[in-house]
């Protein structure tokens, strides 16, 4: 037995959990220790004892509190910021409570329609075509991972084209499958360029909406249409900004996607769903079962017809879809909307602040929540700029380079984020830029 009472300990640990939410905004951001100082606080070993779940709590304010850079702080800019909210924090303890392993329809019917339901409701929202086949899996990683191997089944070839502002993930994906990587040059607009492109051995072609670096936007059609034409397969990487078409005005970074063979979409980015949660279409669904299903003697029964993980990597499946679907229904569709616009705003008026002043210079056509930036000067001092405002604790921004030069890069993705923190970032920015 643990030496747990779960109604007590569990009323603590919401306490705990709605403690640090109403305080994180006032944490520093970004973990101010040193690599190997929470290890040396931690035992060696694992207790032989029993200890109480007061001392789990305990040890999570004196070790584990320090040790965290807060994604959940409203001036969390770097990377893509993303959201834990609060319906799906409870459903992430509801789906624990009930610890389903769907391996198959019969292992947890709820899950698996749940799954099937929400992904569902998830593609109208976006306006993505009928009849898409949609699920889940961890990470977007794993997502194209999963759509390069339909992709070779179905073409029995190896070569796997994209933009060389493509995600790093596509270029793991393929060095884990054994598969050729072609990288092709971006233009003057930061997406792909076709011309010279052959495509005549590709077994997929990778486009981006909403590149890491940039939130550039490969021609998804032609690639599409190219892709089609030399017998390839054309996957999607939406992992990012395929969130915003949520909102009918940025549905302009849709156009083709619906001539997608699969495409990639992480909740966990940008619908306020905790990590992890990727979504993956594909309109090639009976490919998709062809390179994945393989049910052993075990697996077998009668109402065995339908199971996810015929779909992707995975056998045994988290209840995923919970946090889904707590999230699409406290917050409606209205509200992620109106959270997803606001981020738009911030964004636009953040890269007009920097457009405006002689000082700085916009790097990146403005997208979606990301500025792309610099400050007039060396890289060194960028960095140093960088450097400077992270180890405040105030604000956690990241870079990429663009051309070989250091930029900065805000992203917002925080549903606390407000006018004043990105007003906030502007001024530390501006503080550390006249040191
Ligand atoms: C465009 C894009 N694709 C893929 C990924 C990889 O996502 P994941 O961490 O879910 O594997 C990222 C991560 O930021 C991304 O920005």
């Amino acid at each position: 037995m643990s030496n747990v009472d779960f109604r007590a300990d569990g009323a603590a640990a919401i306490e705990w959990a709605a403690r640090y939410l109403e305080r994180v905004g006032d944490l520093p951001v970004l973990a101010q220790v040193k690599p190997g100082e929470l290890s040396a606080k931690l035992p060696a070993s694992a207790p032989e004892q029993p200890e109480s779940f007061g001392d789990v709590l305990r040890d999570l304010d004196e070790l584990i509190l320090p040790a965290l850079t807060n994604w959940q702080h409203p001036r969390f800019f770097a990377y893509f910021a993303v959201t834990g909210s609060e319906p799906g924090i409870l459903a992430e303890l509801l789906a624990a409570t009930m610890n389903q392993v769907a391996i198959l329809w019969r292992a947890s019917p709820a899950s698996t329609e749940l799954e099937l339901r929400t992904v569902d409701w998830v593609r109208q929202l976006l306006g993505l075509p009928d009849g898409w086949h949609g699920h889940i899996e961890d990470t977007a990683s794993t997502s194209t991972l999963a759509a390069l191997i339909a992709a070779r089944h179905v073409t029995g070839r190896n070569v796997v084209v994209c933009s060389e502002h493509a995600h790093s993930s596509v270029e793991k994906d393929a060095r884990m499958l054994g598969m050729e990587l072609r990288k092709v040059p971006a233009g003057a607009d930061l997406g792909m360029r076709l011309d010279g492109l052959d495509l005549s051995d590709a077994a997929a072609v990778v486009a981006t909406v909403g590149t890491t670096s940039f939130a550039s936007v490969d021609p998804v059609r032609e690639l599409a249409e190219r892709a089609h034409a030399a017998g390839a397969w054309l996957h999607v990487d939406a992992a990012y900004a395929g969130s915003s078409w949520i909102c009918e005005e940025e549905r302009w970074s849709q156009d083709g996607v619906e001539l997608a063979d699969s495409l990639v979409l992480n909740p966990h980015k940008w619908l306020l769903v905790p990590m992890d949660c990727s979504l993956l279409w594909t309109s090639r669904p009976e490919e998709f079962r062809e390179a994945f299903s393989l049910t052993p003697e075990y697996l077998r029964s009668d109402d065995a017809a339908y199971a996810l993980a015929d779909y992707g990597p995975a056998l045994g499946r988290r209840f995923r879809s919970l946090k889904l679907w707590a999230v699409l229904r406290c917050y409606g569709a209205e509200g992620l909307r109106a959270i997803v616009r606001e981020h738009v705003r911030l964004a636009d008026l953040f890269a007009g602040w920097v457009e405006s002043d002689p000082d700085w210079e916009l790097c990146a056509p403005q997208r979606f929540s990301l500025v792309v930036f610099r400050h007039n000067g060396s890289d060194a001092e960028n960095e140093a700029i960088v450097e400077r405002a992270n180890a405040s604790g105030e604000i956690f921004l990241s870079h990429t380079k663009l051309d070989g030069r250091y930029v900065l890069r805000l992203a917002i993705g925080n549903a606390g984020t407000g006018e004043a923190d990105v007003r906030r970032a502007w001024e530390v920015l501006n503080r550390e830029a006249a040191r």
